[in-house]
Order: structure tokens, then sequence, then C-alpha cells
């Protein structure tokens, strides 16, 4: 589904001291966190949660949280900072392209992540997403999407242009659409200056 075989880079990336992604959350979650603020028992699932800054701060925010990853470095940090934050967050180690749960969540959520997931998995695995999704639930992404007059980043995992403009929008056409914006910015990551484009979107399931 990736092209990462064996052990995620990231599981080394984590091994520093301190926080590889620090500590504060996402723009992305403080924008979930404004459209579905918990004021009954919500679920929410962070998919690839890294070391965890998200899952934590919908925890503080009243979620109860589910978060995996495959980078078992990761998600140590993850419940070092849950613990330091007196929450309660169920970190899972598991693999994306097997991971697939049984339980409907109010929230779907992940950052940082999708432009791993190769076409042709794509239909499958966001089908089980929407479908897991509570009526009136929410799925949030980011992903980085290609355009020709952008060059491939110089540390690029090797997949970061394989989503088009516009294809998360497509999958979630049929839902409610609170947020969708395309947006081009500089991105000072591996010491060259280089330009990204991402599309964010929030959707909500029709009740
Ligand atoms: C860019 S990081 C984002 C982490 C986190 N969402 C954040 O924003 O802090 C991408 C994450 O995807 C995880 N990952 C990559 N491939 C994966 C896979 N096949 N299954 C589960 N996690 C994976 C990596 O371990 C890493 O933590």
């Amino acid at each position: 589904m990736t092209k990462f075989t064996g052990i995620s880079p990231y599981e080394q990336r984590y091994q520093v001291e301190g926080y590889y992604w620090g500590v504060k959350p996402n723009d992305l979650a403080m924008e979930v966190l404004k459209l579905a603020f918990p004021d009954h028992p919500m679920k929410l699932l962070d998919i690839d949660c890294g070391e965890g800054r998200d899952a934590v701060f919908f925890a503080k925010n009243g979620f109860e949280v589910t978060a995996f990853d495959v980078a078992e470095a990761g998600l140590e940090k993850g419940r070092k900072l849950a613990e330091a934050h007196n929450v309660h967050v169920n970190f899972i180690q598991a693999d994306l392209r097997s991971f697939r749960t049984t339980e409907t969540f109010d929230v779907i959520y992940s950052s940082g992540v999708i432009h791993h997931i190769l076409p042709e998995f794509r239909d499958e695995l966001f089908r089980h997403y929407r479908e897991h999704t509570a009526p009136g639930g929410f799925n949030a992404f980011n992903v980085f999407v290609r355009k020709p007059y952008i060059p491939i980043p110089p540390d690029s995992d090797g997949d970061d242009d394989t989503w088009y403009s516009g294809e998360l929008l497509g999958i979630y056409s049929d839902w409610h659409i609170p947020v969708f914006k395309e947006e081009e910015f500089q991105c000072p990551s591996g010491d060259i200056p280089h330009m990204h484009c991402m599309d964010t979107l929030i959707a909500r399931k029709p009740e």
C-alpha cells in the first residue's frame, strides 16, 4: 500500500531525544475541534498518530481516543505524553495496510499520512473509514498533491506525488464539506527549501 517495506523510517526518526514533530497539535486538529466539540462522549480514531501530539490533544479536550502507528518508538513517546497530561489514549501498534476496525467513530482523523497510500488501495480503505463513521460524524485528512510545476521535494519518501489535486474532495463528494482548501507553501525540511501543495478536507457524514 505504501512504498515502505520492513521498518518505517520513522522508527529511527523517533529515537531522537525530545519529540521529532514537537508536542503542539497540527492545525487540522484545532480545526476539527471547532467543528466537533465533544459535548457528549465522542470516539475519535487517529490514523498513524506518530508520537501522539494530536491524539493527546483530542483526549485532553474530552474525546475517547484510539490512535495507531506502525512505529513503536513513536507510540512509546505518545504514552509518555498522555501520562504527562493525565489523559488516557488507547495507543495501538498497527499497520495502516492491515488495520481494520469493527467500531464506529465520531471522528476519523489523520494528518501528514495519507499521501503514503498508493492509488490501488484507496477505494477499499476510504470506503472502510466512511462506513465506520457515525451519522453526523467527521472524517478529516490532509494530503500532499501533485502539481506539474512543483518539483518532487528533495527529502521525499518517494510517494509525495501520487494524489491529484481535488482527489480527496472527490472521495467525499456525497458528504457535507465544511472545510476544503488547497495551499502551496515553502517547506524548510531536509535543509533545502522546497515547495509543497496540500489539500485539507473535513467532511461530515449526512445524518
Ligand atoms: C509524517 S508522520 C505524521 C505523524 C502524526 N500524524 C503527526 O502529525 O504528528 C507519518 C506517520 O505515519 C506512520 N506510518 C507510515 N507508514 C505507516 C503504515 N504503513 N502503517 C502505520 N503507520 C505508518 C509513520 O510511522 C509516521 O509516524
